[in-house]
């Protein structure tokens, strides 16, 4: 099937380098210059494992193509994904520009029939809106059908999620089940259950998805801070309570609280959307208010161990990005931490075996190194932002002789407690 993807970021270049693996020709389309010659030369524009590969192969098998030209990627094509991002605005609402953008150059491109597939994050109300762009501008004659497709892959293990997806969502408008029945073509070699439900319904199984995973974190992190007070060890429950099928394993793990570019801009989406039609989500609210006092909880944990007044400490940071796995910052809590603690006038040194250069765009004033050893020279404590698994292999008592203070706080209860204060540290965690 020949396809075109618009949106060449985490969710467009990996679904459409996934549907060329799997033998479609696909035109992968992005507004941004330099991400396309990247891409045209099978050099993947940001971290995440096993892409570079796909993207090399594919392109070497002249199944997956690059360009800026929209209708390059569309004149062929039957199908469309739409895949351009839906960032937080100011007041928490998503921000269509990007969507509205594609829908107008699209429709007046259109040259005939076209089955349009948003894979975007979009909220209720934006396929009326969609539909309404592309009646006022594409020509007279050329029909199409919108269909919702959300994406749920994560993160650091997108391509992994590409080819094993837990469930594939498809969003119809009544009537246009043969629609469906294209796309559920497309996807029948990933052997995954297909849904195909209403537009809203895809939809809201996006934003309740996420939110709920959002809801467990925030649902551990206050059992953590039980713990601390009542001296259990939120990692043992979490476990305890992990062999319950009822509950499962995962978003348990007690932390700094949820980040990245999905779950709480969907969360706050999702609060936004529930107001405009006359509904108070008063559940996600607090959904979203303890995340942020789990940051000050973290940063008041820093004070009590180090010190009440930061002023002039040195505090040492490893892990920049919302998650191990992947050199993506946006709405990074780490970066969140980090901010706090500089307006207390700690001075931050900071390591991220991947986030480095994508951090140094969003904060300024603080040392970047280049490994941990560096980091904790003559620093006054070590604070844990992202669960790496190679902070796991470093060579502690090496790092305790360079500390001034033998303190680390691990913000993601990454390390074995007593393995690390039999080294000789002052050791703090989540909820343990
Ligand atoms: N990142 C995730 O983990 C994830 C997971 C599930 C769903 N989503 C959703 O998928 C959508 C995309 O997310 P992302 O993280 O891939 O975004 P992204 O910001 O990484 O990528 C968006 C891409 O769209 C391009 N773009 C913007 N306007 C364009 C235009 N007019 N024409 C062509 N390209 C254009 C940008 O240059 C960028 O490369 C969002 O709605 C997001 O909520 C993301």
């Amino acid at each position: 099937m020949n396809i075109c993807i618009i949106g060449t970021g985490y969710v467009g270049l990996v679904t459409g380098v996934g549907l060329a693996e799997l033998g479609n020709r696909v035109v992968c389309v992005d507004i941004d210059r330099d991400k396309i010659d990247k891409l045209k030369r099978g050099v993947v524009p940001f971290y995440e494992k096993g892409l570079d590969e796909l993207v090399k192969k594919n392109l070497k098998e002249k199944r997956v193509f690059f360009t800026t030209h929209l209708e390059e990627g569309i004149n062929d094509s039957r199908i469309i994904f739409i895949a351009v991002g839906t960032p937080p605005r100011e007041d928490g609402e998503a921000d269509l520009s990007q969507v509205i953008q594609v829908a107008e150059d699209l429709a007046r491109l259109m040259q005939g029939y076209k089955i349009i597939v948003v894979k975007s994050t979009v909220p209720v109300g934006t396929f009326q809106l969609i539909r309404k762009i592309f009646t006022r501008e594409k020509k007279e004659g050329v029909d199409f059908d919108i269909v919702s497709n959300p994406e749920f892959l994560r993160e650091g293990d997108a391509v992994y999620d590409f080819f094993n997806p837990t469930r594939i969502i498809i969003g119809i408008e009544k009537g246009r089940e043969k629609v469906a029945d294209e796309l559920i073509q497309l996807f029948r070699p990933l052997n995954a259950p297909i849904i195909k439900t209403s537009i809203i319904n895809a939809q809201m199984i996006k934003y309740a998805s996420n939110v709920f995973l959002a809801s467990r974190v925030s649902f551990i992190n206050e059992i953590a801070n039980i713990c601390e007070r009542v001296g259990a060890d939120v990692n043992e429950i979490a476990k305890g309570m992990s062999f319950d099928k009822r509950l499962g394993e995962g978003y348990l793990q007690a932390g700094i609280g949820f980040g990245g570019p999905c779950l709480i801009k969907d969360l706050k989406a999702l609060i936004k959307m529930a107001e405009s039609y006359g509904y108070e989500a008063e559940h996600l609210k607090s959904i979203l208010n303890k995340n942020e006092h789990q940051i000050s909880h973290i940063v008041l944990k820093v004070k009590k161990i180090v010190g009440e007044v930061l002023y002039g400490k040195i505090i040492g940071v490893l892990g920049l990005t919302f998650k191990p796995g992947t050199n993506d910052v946006r709405s990074s809590l780490a970066l969140r931490i980090i901010d706090l603690l500089k307006r207390e006038g700690a001075n931050i040194r900071a390591y991220d075996p991947c986030g480095i250069e994508e951090a140094k765009m969003c904060i300024s004033d603080i040392d970047f190194c280049t490994d941990p050893y560096e980091v904790a020279t003559g620093a006054d404590a070590i604070l844990i932002l992202t669960g790496w698994e190679e902070f796991k292999k470093i060579d502690f008592l090496r790092l305790k002789k360079l500390l001034r203070e033998p303190i680390i706080i691990d913000g993601v209860n990454l390390l074995d407690p007593e393995k690390i204060r039999s080294a000789g540290f002052v050791y703090r965690g989540v909820g343990r």
